[in-house]
Order: C-alpha cells, then structure tokens, then sequence
C-alpha cells in the first residue's frame, strides 16, 4: 500500500521538540499524520532537543535557522509547529521566517474547520476559531493599547483594534445565540427519540480507528470515510433495524486525540454529549495499532471526562485484516455477555456478528410485546404512559385494553410488582437466567 498524500497540498515544514521533562510528550509520527489530514504536504521534519522553550522564538537561533533554511530549500509555504505558541512567538517566528507559522490549535481547528459538515458542528468551529482569534488580537495589539489617552496618538490602529475587537465579540455573541438555538432543537430531537424509546448506539473511538468505515457498512450509508484523521466531525445518525431491539439509532462521533487543547474540547462536547446519552457505545478500536493500548486508554479517559464511562461497551476490534491468522470472533465474559468483537469493517469479514452481539446487549432490558389490560389495571396504564413506554392501544370488545409497551423488561417487573401484579399472568416472562452461549462465537 502507498501512503496517501494530497496531489496539490501546501507544502509544510514540520517543527517537534523533545522537551526534556516534559510528560506529555506529542507523538511525532500522529503529527505529521494530522497535518496530512490538513491537506499539507510535509517537505521536512526539523526535529529537536530542549530544557525549555525560549520565550521569544520557542526554539533557540540555531534552531530557527535551521527551519528557515528548510523552508528555503523546498519552498515551503507554512511552518508547522506540534506545539502550542504564544501568539507573540507566533509572530516572531513569522517575521523572522517571512513564512506563516501555525499552532498545533491552529492545526487541529483547521482540520475541524475542512470537516465540519452539519450546521452545529460549522458553528461550533467558528466559534473556537474566532475565540482562538480574539486571544491572538488582543494580545497581538497590546503595544497599541498603551497609547490609549495619549493625546495625538488616537491613530487608526487604535480605532481598528477597537472595531476589529467589537465586531469578534459580537460574531461570538450571534453564534453563541445560534449554537443554543441548535442545541435546543437537538435535545427536542433526542428528546422525542427517547419517547418513543428508540435506543441509540453511539460509536466512539481514536481517531482513524475506522468508525465511519464501520458505520457505513453498518447502515449502507454514503458518509464521508477516508484515510485522514478526523473524517467525521459530527455526530451522524441513522436508523438501523436490530433483530430482537427493532429500530435502534446508530451515532458516529468525533474521533478522539491526545492532548487536544482543553479549549477545543469544550467547543465540542456536544458532539460528545451525543454519546454521553447513548444506551450502548461502541469503542471502536485499531486492533492493528502498535498504538492499540495507548489509544484505548486514552479513549477511556475522554469518556470519564464526559461521564459516559458508567454506559454499557462493546468494543470492537477492527482492522483484523491486518492481523494475520486473526479470525472473526465474539469474546465474552465470564457471565456470557459479549464485551468485544474482532472484525473487519473494510473486508466485511465479522461484520455478520455484530448485529448479534448488538441484539443480544440492548435486547437484555429491553421488553417490547403487547399486553392486555384489564378495566381495572386503569393505575398501571397510566403508569405506563408516565413512563413514555405505551407506543400504541386499542381497545377491545371485551373492555380490555391491547397496549403496546418498548421499556426496560425490569422497569415493567418493578411497576407490576409495586401493583401486585403477577408478571405471567400478562404474558410478561422474567429475564433469561442463563445466557444461551453461541458456540461459534467463543
Ligand atoms: P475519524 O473520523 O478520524 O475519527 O476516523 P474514523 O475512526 O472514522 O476512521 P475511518 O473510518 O475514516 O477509517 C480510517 C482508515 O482506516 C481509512 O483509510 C479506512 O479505509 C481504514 N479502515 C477502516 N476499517 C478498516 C479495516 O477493517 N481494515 C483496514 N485494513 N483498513 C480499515
């Protein structure tokens, strides 16, 4: 296979320093990685060692010169850091290279930026980009500001900072109005799925994990899957029908990094909060990934983060194409629920299992059957309705009532037990003590 680089990307000097005590070291080779998910074209790595950043070029001369021969040498039109930089090191580095320096911020929020596909998901990114901006301007323009009252040095610049910063802040005033408008509209949505109780699966994963990959062979779906990071910004929902479950909504996510700066995580929790909401998620993972570990861990402490950790997991083992020898298979623990499934979500190979694996965890609450009531189960039907769990009823010639219930099985064996109602004698039966263990599958 060929490593896959943009025909016409802008051509980039990557710049990474080892800082010697520092704990959270950046991966050099997800890096470059992320900037060819930017649609750069890395012409050179200028690598290095350090105690400490400078404070006004970050790197030290030598250093610089290096990156400007660099960027001479193969024409390069950005510098790339894989680190955070001081707006006023930024524009030093600028005016010393005659070259556009750019953040791993900038970076991360330029790829947001080519991603964004649904109205939340644009606002969203404008905003982090605007705020990340008024930082920049605000300090940027710091010198200026200090003529402020100086009579006679009321120039325009001073004017145009003041313009420049009134119209940033109302931009962010507007999108922040929209982004709560959308949101709102959001939970309606989710709202009224949750109503007609409906469950949604929520994929979650390292980024280049294979989500969307695995989400468009799951739904047939034409949504964007590439060999970039970053492919799917927003949440994307569809419909599936589960054998056993019916209707259950699947959600792709984000996916997730290290170190994203903490401003950029908020500016896109609701994309997560999508799956802090789901019934199940699944955590896909690049089970090929000499990364594998590592980036499970760091998944987890994302979930944690958003406090999704509690929700029932599936975690899937995809790529196994890549693994020689490795077969298809469903592991489970030791009660017999399936915690993971190996497959393959470009070959298909596996993909049959996971819809069994999928039943068998949402179906294991979930109770959907029709009962019939008698006149005076009148408490528990409104019980029922309380609860959002009648989908439909029709009254019989006899006086009864056929209602259709979806909930949680041990949800109904609370409110018939509450009632003194004996479960059988509504055709309701218990949950099933022992897991019937598919051979194949182990
Ligand atoms: P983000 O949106 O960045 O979070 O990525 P993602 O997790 O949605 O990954 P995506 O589906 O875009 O897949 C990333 C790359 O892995 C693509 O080049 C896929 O073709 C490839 N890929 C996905 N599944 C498999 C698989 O089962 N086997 C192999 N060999 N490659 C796969």
């Amino acid at each position: 296979m060929f490593f896959e680089r943009p025909e016409y990307g802008e051509l980039a000097v990557l710049v990474h320093i080892d800082f010697a005590q520092d704990a959270q070291r950046e991966d050099p080779r997800e890096f470059e990685e992320l900037v060819l998910s930017a649609g750069g074209d890395p012409v050179a790595y200028v690598l290095g060692q350090r105690k400490l950043p400078t404070p006004r070029f970050f790197v030290g001369t030598g250093k610089l010169e290096e990156i400007r021969q660099a960027v001479q040498l193969h024409g390069a039109e950005v510098v790339i850091f894989n680190h955070q930089l001081s707006p006023s090191q930024e524009r030093n580095i600028e005016a010393e290279l005659q070259c556009r320096v750019l953040d791993r911020t900038g970076l991360i929020l330029d790829i947001f930026a080519q991603r964004a596909r649904t109205h939340e998901g644009k606002l969203q990114v404008e905003l982090a980009q605007l705020q990340h901006m008024s930082t920049r301007l605000i300090r940027g323009w710091t010198h200026l500001e200090r003529q402020k009252g100086g009579i006679g040095l009321r120039g325009p610049g001073e004017t145009q900072l003041e313009s420049d910063r009134r119209l940033l802040r109302e931009r962010i005033k507007y999108i922040n109005g929209r982004l709560a408008k959308v949101q709102k509209q959001r939970h309606q949505g989710r709202r009224a799925r949750s109503r007609a109780d409906i469950p949604t699966v929520s994929l979650v994963g390292y980024t280049n994990a294979g989500k969307s990959t695995l989400f468009n062979a799951m739904t047939n779906a034409e949504i964007y899957a590439a060999d970039q990071l970053f492919a799917t910004l927003d949440p994307t929902m569809r419909r599936i029908e589960l054998q056993g479950v019916g209707a259950t909504v699947l959600a792709d996510t984000v996916g997730f990094i290290r170190h994203l700066p903490h401003r950029l995580v908020t500016a896109f929790k609701a994309t997560l909060e999508e799956a802090a909401s789901a019934e199940l998620l699944l955590h896909v993972v690049d089970a090929a990934s000499e990364e594998r570990l590592a980036n499970i861990e760091q998944v987890e402490n994302v979930l944690v983060e958003i406090e999704a950790d509690s929700l029932p997991r599936l975690e899937i083992y995809n790529k196994i194409d890549l693994m020689p020898g490795m077969e298809p298979r469903i592991d489970r623990d030791a009660a017999g629920v399936p915690e993971r499934v190996w497959l393959s979500a470009q070959t298909g190979a596996g993909l049959d299992l996971l819809p069994l694996a999928l039943s068998e965890l949402l179906s294991v609450d979930l109770l959907h059957q029709t009962i019939s009531l008698a006149p005076e189960y009148a408490r528990l039907r409104a019980k029922l309705h309380e609860s959002s769990a009648v989908l439909t009823e029709v009254y019989t010639d006899d006086g009864s009532i056929d209602i259709e219930v979806r909930m949680p099985r041990f949800e109904l064996l609370k409110m018939l037990s509450v009632e003194g109602i004996e479960p059988a004698s509504l055709g309701v039966t218990m949950p099933r003590e022992e897991w019937e263990v598919d051979e194949k599958g182990l």
